[in-house]
């Protein structure tokens, strides 16, 4: 038996583990607040039960087609290049996930966030909260208009910044899709000097870099970025293991 049966017979869905080769380890050195947060064991693999398997209930009527535009927020534009950042989420099978919200939030095009520590010489913009959700269509594509965060310092080392960088939350069809992650632009020359980015294995931090899309950008308007999002797929579809007298 390689899933999980409940007590009705039905056998859910099994999801595949995390690769340990790409996984982003919890502690990293060079990421100095890790070293308080990071856990000093090695994790255990638990099995997956029923809450694992099924899904956020999300209320998803509640996500507005304005959540998706962030260069308009307490009646006027937001100031910076405006950008169209789309993509697909996927699970590891390439089967795209639809339903899944999508939220994201990020740093003005000054490098500032409207938050209560965030308080480096950089203007706020009236404008411009940062915060933004969408709920991917059938096909699993997700798109949100905004604008391009500016790089910040931080007080990591000396003289540090961080890429420019937008974070995503997702929220996929069950507990083990969920990921927290940060999407980076192409060929940003902070990389090198960032423990963040560079705690992803070298063999998976292109994932991490969203793609310039000329064929997406909007005349006079806007710039855009494709990005797809992959989250852990299922190793078989639920069945079950009793006759239920359904004679289709
Ligand atoms: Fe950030």
């Amino acid at each position: 038996m390689t899933g999980i049966t409940t007590g009705g017979g039905l056998v859910l869905p099994r999801y595949t583990r995390e690769d340990a080769a790409t996984r982003t380890p919890v502690g990293f050195p060079e990421y100095r607040s890790t070293g308080l947060r990071a856990p000093l064991r090695t994790p255990v693999d638990l099995p997956h039960r029923l809450t694992e398997v099924t899904g956020p209930v999300l209320g998803e009527d509640r996500v507005l087609a304005q959540d998706a535009d962030l260069t308009w927020r307490n009646g006027g534009e937001a100031v910076g290049q405006r950008i169209l950042v789309h993509g697909r989420v996927l699970d590891s099978d390439g089967r795209p996930v639809p339903g899944a919200l999508v939220e994201v939030w990020q740093a003005n095009a000054s490098g500032r966030y409207r938050h209560v520590v965030d308080n480096w010489p950089a203007p706020l913009d009236p404008h411009f909260d940062g915060l933004g959700r969408v709920v991917t269509d059938s096909l699993g594509r997700y798109e949100f208009l905004t604008i391009k965060p500016g790089a910040y310092p931080w007080g990591n080392h000396h003289n540090a910044w961080r890429p420019a960088h937008i974070h995503f939350s997702l929220f996929g069809r069950a507990f083990t899709q969920r990921i927290v992650t940060q999407m980076y632009f192409p060929e940003d020359p902070l990389f090198g000097q960032d423990p963040i980015f560079n705690a992803i294995p070298a063999a998976a931090r292109h994932r991490a870099i969203s793609r310039f899309s000329l064929e997406r950008t909007q005349d006079n308007w806007a710039l855009a970025f494709e990005w797809d999002i992959v989250l852990r797929g299922v190793d078989q579809t639920p069945f079950e293991t009793e006759d239920d007298g359904d004679v289709a």
